[in-house]
Order: structure tokens, then sequence, then C-alpha cells
């Protein structure tokens, strides 16, 4: 949700990396884009309403070029609608100060209301213009150089509350100074020999360093060419860890595919294999996480599972609550991470909050596991991004290995969530004693041969098959998903992907609950897709089938139970295995069909209106 990149050069132009950090950042909002940066002394601005290439064509007069020090933006809209002049940087009265920031100022309108009174005067509606005047003010009350600058950011923040990741590029009377600061949402610094780099994720720094730095809450720094300099909330000089990022610089491209969604989609046989291969030991029908996380001391230990995370990753909370009570017999709740935190929850004696996360870094994931951690409980995490902040607030976590997310719509995060799932169930099964070795075998054997079942899923036919449903169904009034059991969840997931990307209206329901109410909605206009894998309620679902049938609906059969296919309009199969690993067969589908209604309508795929992909405020 905005995402904000930096760089001091030791030589060149700073503005190409800037632009290209921002391209991949673009996934974090895409209302604007703007680049200040510092030529001959004096600081400039570009900044643009609506895709990244506006800016670029803007930044073909020259005027920002040759520059060593840069901030750039891109800007998911909450405080002012996407305009040039709304969009980011924002100056201060000076001139000599700029601000990116991502997140928000709750308490901007009894600060602006201040500096106006006190003769500001303010060029947009947003919160962060208020930051930009309200240091610069600060700075001219502190002196002119960057010793003054930090003090007044640390003044001038003081007065903030909020949630906020700046960066601050300002023409001092000692140079020009970079600098960062953190309150929530994530920022992560890297320096080499040929400069110091800031973004909002290790994407942007890949293509510079893969020693990345990740800041920590009160955390102010200063970067320079081969310089990171950070004071924490004190004020006192700290050495912040430096960690070695595993994602390769080629993994943000598209890779030849028109979308990152449909690449990511296509990443799944890898995917999934990657996130469970090193951990399954076939010999002990068990599973091995990491540094020995979720041991049997741990496991035996819980007492009662919360699961939290916010939309597709709820969803994969959803899917672990099923397996987690029916192969290890705890009780397991879940909830959204938003609702957590504003109900007043009660967190029993042995409760583990599980987070479920890709980035890492959503606010409500974030803001509901530090309320339940108060609360009592411990906090583990299934999360795709090692070192953000979920992962280290987590005791215990297993990492996706999904690698980068881009494409807005999560795909393959989520069958990874679901894979770290039936993973966890296993271990916490077999340590609780309530799945036998030859069980954990059966289970885990099935899992790690799973990629050619997962492969044939994604061959040409298969994706035809599912471009043919697109067509046939594109036109339909309103879509229906429905399952039962541990596939109820993937029906919740079919209808979140159409509506994202297709902007469709779609629904999710538990099939057996459709006779209480979504029933009305049925005839000819309604596709009904219906998720259904061979099991104990493959039956009962194959009788929500007939009902809608009966009642003029148009039925798709997507899954492994051929009885369904054979009573439905149409059908795309999915391979046979375990009914505790058909979520993941059963999504890949459902993902394909979405992409292609999607495309079929002419949609933004990766970039869907009005969504961003890391939700880093409330
Ligand atoms: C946003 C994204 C979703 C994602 C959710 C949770 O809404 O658009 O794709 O599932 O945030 O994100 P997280 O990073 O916590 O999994």
């Amino acid at each position: 949700m905005c995402g904000i990149v930096g760089a001091y050069v030791a030589s060149g132009d700073v503005v190409p990396g800037l632009v290209q950090g921002l391209s991949v950042l673009e996934y974090r909002g895409y209302d604007s884009a703007g680049i200040a940066a510092v030529i001959d002394g004096e600081l400039r601005v570009r900044k643009r309403r609506g895709r990244l290439s506006n800016l670029e064509e803007a930044l073909e007069d020259g005027g920002l070029s040759g520059g060593l020090a840069g901030i750039g933006h891109t800007r998911w809209a909450t405080h002012g609608v996407p305009s040039d002049v709304n969009s980011h940087p924002h100056q201060g009265a000076s001139g000599r100060v700029a601000v990116v920031h991502n997140g928000i100022i709750e308490n901007y309108a009894l600060l602006k209301r201040e500096l106006l009174e006190g003769g500001e005067s303010f060029l947009s509606e947003t919160d962060t213009e208020v930051l930009a005047r309200l240091i610069d003010q600060t700075w001219a009350e502190e002196g002119t150089d960057q010793a003054a600058l930090m003090r007044a950011m640390r003044r001038a923040l003081g007065r903030v509350s909020g949630y906020y990741a700046i960066a601050v590029l300002a023409t001092t009377d000692d140079g020009t100074c970079l600098l960062a600061m953190r309150q929530g949402p994530p920022l992560v610094v890297g320096t080499t020999e040929d400069g110091g780099f800031l973004s909002s994720d290790v994407l942007g720094l890949v293509p510079h360093t893969r020693q990345v730095v990740y800041l920590e809450d009160g955390d102010l720094a200063q970067l320079e060419p081969g310089r990171l300099t950070v004071t924490d909330a004190a004020g006192d000089v700290v050495e912040r860890p430096s960690r070695e990022v595993e994602w390769d610089p080629s993994d943000s491209g598209r890779g030849g595919y028109p979308h990152y969604m449909l690449k990511e989609i296509h990443e799944q046989p890898d995917v999934i294999e990657r996130t469970c291969i090193d951990r399954i030991d076939l010999a002990s029908g068990d599973v091995r996480f990491e540094g020995g996380a979720f041991d049997d001391a741990f496991c035996n230990s819980i007492e009662r599972i919360q699961i939290l995370g916010c939309g597709t990753a709820l969803h994969a909370g959803q899917i672990a609550r099923y397996l987690i009570e029916g192969l290890a017999g705890l009780p397991v709740e879940f909830d959204f991470a938003s609702e957590f935190r504003y109900r007043s929850p009660r967190v029993a004696p042995g409760t583990v909050a599980l987070a479920i996360t890709q980035s890492g870094e959503t606010a409500d994931t974030l803001g509901a596991t530090r309320l339940a951690r108060e609360l009592g409980a411990r906090v583990a995490s299934i999360c795709n991004v090692a070192g953000s902040s979920q992962v280290r607030e987590s005791e215990a976590t297993i990492l996706t290995h999904a690698g980068p997310e881009i494409g807005v719509a999560s795909t393959k995060a989520f069958t990874a969530q679901l894979t770290a799932a039936v993973l966890l169930a296993v271990r916490i099964a077999r340590s609780r004693g309530t799945m036998s070795e030859d069980e954990g075998r059966a289970l885990l054997t099935e899992l790690s041969e799973l990629r050619p079942k997962v492969e044939s899923l994604l061959t040409q036919e298969s994706v035809a098959r599912t471009r043919d449903a697109a067509r046939t169904h594109a036109g339909a009034r309103g879509f229906l998903f429905l399952g039962r059991g541990v596939n109820f969840p993937v029906a919740l997931e079919g209808a979140l992907k159409l509506k994202e990307i297709a902007y469709v209206h779609a629904e999710g329901y538990a099939a057996g609950e459709m006779k209480h109410g979504p029933i009305a909605l049925i005839d000819p206009g309604m596709a009904v897709l219906v998720v259904n894998a061979e099991g104990p309620v493959a039956e009962k679902t194959r009788s929500n089938i007939e009902q809608v049938k009966a009642r003029g609906g148009v039925t798709v059969s997507v899954g492994s139970d051929g009885a369904s296919h054979a009573i439905a309009d149409s059908y795309v199969p999915v391979p046979r295995t375990s009914e505790w690993l058909s979520p993941i067969l059963n999504t890949i589908p459902l993902q394909l069909i979405s992409y292609h209604i999607a495309e079929i309508h002419g949609c933004d795929i990766d970039k869907p209106r009005n969504l961003a992909k890391s939700v880093t405020v409330e």
C-alpha cells in the first residue's frame, strides 16, 4: 500500500534506478507516481497521476537527469483523490525538503489546522504534505544542516500519531541528505560502495544488493554511498543485523507471460514442491521444520489455535482449520484479523495465535497477533517473506517458498500456504499422537508426489479447458461458488479471485447453506461452480448440484468427483488425491477461470482497480 524508494549513488544518474524500483513496487499502489532528485544542489520534483508510465513520460524532459540522490513513490490513495497535485513527493515551504510516505497520519487534520494558523499554506489534500511542512518548519527552528534536519525529524514525528515509512530528501548547508524513518509499515535499506538504497520491500533493493537491513519501528536511517547510519527511538546509534536475500532480481520479471498472475499460476508446481520437499521425512512419517520450529515440546503445549489473516491468506487459514482439527484433533478458530482486533476476544491459556500472511506486513494481521500476544497467546506464523515484521514477531514460523508474488491477486502464495498448513497439521498430529507413522507417511508421500498432478492442471489442454469454461460463462449475471468441508474455503477463494480481477459479482458459499438463502438467486443467468472432491462429503455436494439444476441453474463441476461431472452441465476435471490435499489442486482451475474471464472483460489483471497488494494501513 504505497511503495517508496530512495537512493544516493556515488556516480551516474539516480533516476533510472528509482524508476526501476518503482516498477517493481507498483503492485503496492498505482494511483500515481513521483520522483524528487537533487540536481546541481536544487531539489526538483516530477509527479503524475496514474501509472508509472505517465511519470516516465514526464521525465523525458531530462529535468531530473544527472542527480545522485533521489526518492520515489507509487501511491495507493488514502487522503485525497488520485491527482498530480496529491501525488508524492510533497515539499515544505523552503523548497529544500521533499517527503514520500507510506502509511496514515491519523492526527493530520489537527496538525494541518495548527500549521494553517501559523501561516502555512497547502497545495494538496494529503496527510503527507502536513508531514513535509511540519518537518520543514521544525528544521528551520533547529538549524540548516543535516544534524539539525535529523533532530527536526525526530521532533516533528514525535508529534505525529499514525503509521509511516517515510523517506526524506533534502538539500542542506552541508550537502545532500537522504533519510528514512519507520513506524509501522516496512522499510528495508542496503548499501554498497556505489550507493545507499531504501525501499518498501526487498524487491526494490535486489537489483542493487542482496544484503539488506530491516529497519525497526522508531529507527531513523541516513543513507550515503557505502554508508548507513541508524539511530533508534532513543536516538542512539545502533547496528541492525543485515540479512542475505534469497530472491533473485529476475524473479520480479514476467518471464515471458502476459501477466504476473499467469506466470505465478504456472510457478505453482515449483512453489508447492519447494515448500514441502525438504521438510518431509518419509522414514518417520513426520515433518521437520528448520531450526526445530514446531518441535514436540511446542506442539504438545498447544491447547488451542487462533488463526488470523486477511483476504486470500485467511481462506488458507480456514482450510488450515479443517486440517488441524481433522488430523490433530485440536480446537481451532479463525477470524478476520481486522475483526479480531475490534471485538473482545477471549484468549484461553495454551492458545497459539497463527498468523497467515504472504507479505508479513499486513497491518491488521500484525495488529491482531500483537493483541493476541498481549492477551497471553504465543505467536506463530506461516509467511512468505523472511525478515518481515510478522516473522520477526513470531516464536515459530513456517516460511512458504513461493518467491516474490507481484500479481495483486494472490495465487502461488495461497497454494504454498495450503502446503505449509498440511505440513503443520501433520507435525502437530504426529507430535500429539493423533496420526500414526504409517498415516503420516501415506499423506506425506502423496504430498511429495503431488507435482505431476499440479503440472497436469497447467498443460495447454487443461488451460484450454478453463478458457472454454470462461468463454461459456463470462456473460453470466453472477457466480456462485459452492464447496463443502475442506473445499468450502476453496469456493470462497474462487469467488474472491473472480471479484478481484474480473469485477464480476461472485459469492462463495458452503454448499449445505445454499438452500438457506442463495438458492433464491438461481436462474439461467447465474453460473454455479461446484468444487467437489471424492470423499465423505462428495455425495452431499452432488445433491446440491441436483438442486441447482432442478431450478434451472447452470452448473460447472470442478474437482475429482466423476459422479459430479456426470450430472453437471460441464466440468473441469482435477486429478485424484487425498481429500486433505484436494484444495491445493482444486484451486488451480478456479484461478485460471477467473484469469480468463478477466481477460475476456479486458480487465487490468495484474493491477485490479482500487486494490493494493500489501495492505500496510488499517
Ligand atoms: C490484500 C491482497 C490479498 C491478500 C491480503 C492479505 O488484500 O490483495 O491478495 O490476500 O491483502 O495479505 P497478506 O500479505 O497478509 O497475505
